[in-house]
């Protein structure tokens, strides 16, 4: 990677006034944006980015007057909580006539054919399988970012997707002074499957596929987390007048010109056999591309012939959408197996003759639940349809009756654990079986010890899962406290383990016992209690015999503290075997305190209140306004209503959170006013 001195580290940056530097460093950042997020190319090191990001972030923070909500700085997304406006577009989404196969495809090029009665160009390009998305762009400048929605309007979504690097906010070239391009959000493979990765940890529920991701994504309301999920986008639609040329392929180059992601993978086709070509290339090719696509659109090139065959009620007749087939293949189920997670959730799985889908050999598949295996009416010895899809499992879609001649044994979802024989419950409106056994059956005891060994909660290195497994084969740890009671002795001369990574991981445990209260609440693997909600309760209690103690009524009185996860604190502590274990990790010096100093600063002033944070301010920043809130006893909302004491206003309010305001009578309170409250 190139390195070079900056503009901003030379001389004549010292010369420059406030705002040419801050103009100078918004530049060169857009710059390195455009380089490493679209062009994959770039020309300096993360650290010399992060610099300079910083020393903008101060410049702005020093002189908000000049303040751009198109800055780069803007890009690290806000906690601030929002409704989504609605907006209509301007021109509406339509959608595309889907085709699957190539008569189908051969019959659209007819139709245009005989309908043009002229040459005509076809483009070629990758549907990809994302979330659509409509920006507009005035005087160079992003100004709005719509979703789909129903076609005729959208969530105004602009602040999601200023986070999005590889967007630009500021264009640079010959553009138009308004336009609108179309284009795909999409989460990368690798994202997705880390974040998946991320989300089982915590036991949330998966994302399907990277789809389902991008859009959820797209919609949280918090876009420092969007931030934090790295999204991508492709664009493939330019709208406006006037535009560059009369080619849809001509445009899409000017408008790469311009800082837009366009897919290299377009092509202009002069014969349906060129389209097939494509189309074949691409239903293999895709495999080694880093975003999901699922077909090929074929566009009309000349925007002039586009108009002269127009559209349907619902889609264009000058484009269309080949979908892939899902890839699919029929084999014969031989018996369903059970796993048993580490949360005691049970994963009926299909064990299947081996064949082979997508380039892989699938010799099991999920079934999910006990609703599904009924819906399938599945037998042993059964033909089923495996399908991958966009998603990552493989999963039984189907049953071919007409191949059962001999009816095996029908599926019937076990009753009892298969690791530790315990009956199985099932909770009211949960589709899954769950084993109750959650201190004596085996995964979920090697589950647990995983658990509170990661990096975010105890952070014990060197601890993998199968040092876990061994370990706990060898009966050196039947629980967490039992990390505490090993030493080197214990486990040196075990399988790959010399006096070195021996010595590590105990000095690792060792160190643990300094892992703050918050955290050791979330490593215990409560039930619902991930990481933001230990911080909670960690800030609400002394101690964890506090905690202990605490009934439904003073934990739900918590903020964001509900009733499933207080009762499934209550019933945890309940438990004696738990409360043994406790006991047993204090004795060895685990932190079960808060620590007093992290509280140095708080007060009760503004107990009881709930406000609401809304617009920009100078002195501090929303995320300073919010901690103070917190520190002084009061709550955060993200929606103005009748419980709102008063809104802390900056600048440029919202105008329907402003109108909000005055129709139920709330008491605005400016900065000044606010931190001479708590003064
Ligand atoms: S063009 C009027 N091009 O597929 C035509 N769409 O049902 C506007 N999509 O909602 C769409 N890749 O989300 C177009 N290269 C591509 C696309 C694409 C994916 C999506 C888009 C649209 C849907 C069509």
């Amino acid at each position: 990677m190139k390195t070079r001195n900056f503009v901003f580290q030379s001389i004549e940056f010292r010369y420059m006034t406030i705002k040419e530097q801050i103009n100078q460093l918004r530049a060169e950042l857009h710059q390195h944006n455009y380089n490493y997020y679209v062009l994959n190319a770039p020309t300096i090191s993360d650290k010399e980015f992060d610099d300079m990001m910083r020393q903008l972030q101060d410049l702005e923070k020093a002189h908000p007057e000049y303040m751009d909500t198109n800055s780069p700085t803007m890009r690290v997304g806000s906690d601030i909580n929002k409704d989504f406006r609605q907006v209509y577009h301007q021109y509406p989404m339509l959608s595309l006539g889907n085709t699957y196969s190539e008569d189908e495809v051969s019959d659209f090029y007819e139709r245009v054919k005989k309908a043009l009665n002229e040459e005509f160009e076809i483009c070629c390009e990758l549907k990809y399988d994302g979330t659509s998305i409509s920006l507009t762009y005035e005087d160079g400048k992003l100004i709005r970012a719509v979703t789909r929605g129903d076609g005729e309007k959208g969530d105004d979504v602009t602040d999601n997707v200023k986070t999005i690097r590889s967007i630009p906010l500021v264009l640079h070239g010959n553009y138009p002074p308004s336009f609108e391009i179309r284009g795909e959000i999409l989460m990368p493979w690798n994202v997705f499957e880390e974040l998946n990765r991320e989300k089982e940890a915590r036991e949330e529920p998966l994302f399907a596929n990277p789809r389902n991701a991008a859009s959820g994504t797209l919609k949280l309301q918090n876009s420092a987390i969007v931030a934090s999920r790295k999204l991508d986008a492709y664009l493939y639609y330019l709208l406006g007048n006037p535009l560059p040329s009369d080619g849809h392929y001509e445009n899409l180059m000017a408008a790469s010109q311009w800082g837009f992601k366009i897919s290299e993978h377009m092509k202009k086709t002069h014969s349906l056999q060129e389209i097939f070509d494509y189309i074949k290339y691409w239903d293999i090719e895709r495999k080694n591309l880093p975003v999901a696509t699922d077909g090929i659109v074929l566009k009309v090139n000349s925007l002039r012939q586009q108009r002269n065959l127009g559209y349907t009620a619902k889609s264009p007749r000058w484009a269309i959408a080949y979908k892939f087939q899902a890839e699919r293949a029929l084999t014969r189920l031989n018996q369903v197996t059970y796993q048993v997670g580490r949360t005691g959730a049970i994963t009926p799985v299909a064990n299947l003759d081996p064949v082979q889908l997508s380039g892989t050999i699938v010799k099991r598949a999920s079934l999910h639940n006990a609703d599904i295996i009924e819906g399938l009416d599945l037998h042993i010895g059964d033909m089923v349809y495996v399908e991958k899809g966009g998603e990552i499992i493989p999963k039984i879609t189907g049953v071919d009756k007409n191949a059962r001649i001999l009816v095996g044994e029908k599926v019937k979802f076990i009753t009892h654990c298969p690791e530790c024989g315990s009956k199985l419950i099932r909770y009211e409106g949960e589709a899954a079986h769950y084993c109750p056994n959650e201190t004596a059956c085996p995964p979920q005891i090697k589950g647990k010890i995983e658990h509170f060994i990661s990096r975010k909660a105890m952070n014990i290195d060197g601890l993998g899962p199968e040092t876990v497994d061994m370990f706990y084969r060898q009966g050196l740890i039947k629980d967490t406290a039992d990390l505490y009671q090993l030493r080197t002795n214990n486990i040196i001369g075990l399988e790959r383990m010399g006096q070195k990574t021996a010595d590590n991981i105990i000095k690792s445990i060792e160190a643990s016992k300094q892992v703050p209260f918050e955290r050791v609440l979330f490593a215990l693997g409560i039930r619902f209690v991930g990481e933001t909600v230990a911080k909670k309760i960690a800030k609400s209690f002394h101690d964890i015999d506090e905690l202990a103690h605490a009934d439904i009524e003073t934990l739900t009185s918590i903020d964001e503290i509900g009733g499933k996860i207080a009762q499934s604190i209550v019933s945890y502590f309940k438990n004696p075997a738990n409360q043994s274990l406790i006991e047993r990790l204090k004795a060895s010096g685990l932190q079960f305190k808060r620590n007093e100093e992290d509280l140095s600063g708080y007060t009760d002033k503004l107990a009881g209140q709930t406000i609401v944070i809304s617009g920009t301010f100078v002195r501090h920043s929303r995320d300073e306004y919010k901690t103070l809130i917190e520190k002084n006893g009061g709550k955060n909302s993200g929606s103005i209503s009748g419980k709102t004491s008063f809104i802390l206003a900056g600048d440029n309010m919202g105008p329907s959170k402003l109108e909000k305001a005055h129709k139920l009578g709330i008491r605005m309170v400016n900065e000044d006013e606010f931190l001479s409250m708590l003064s």
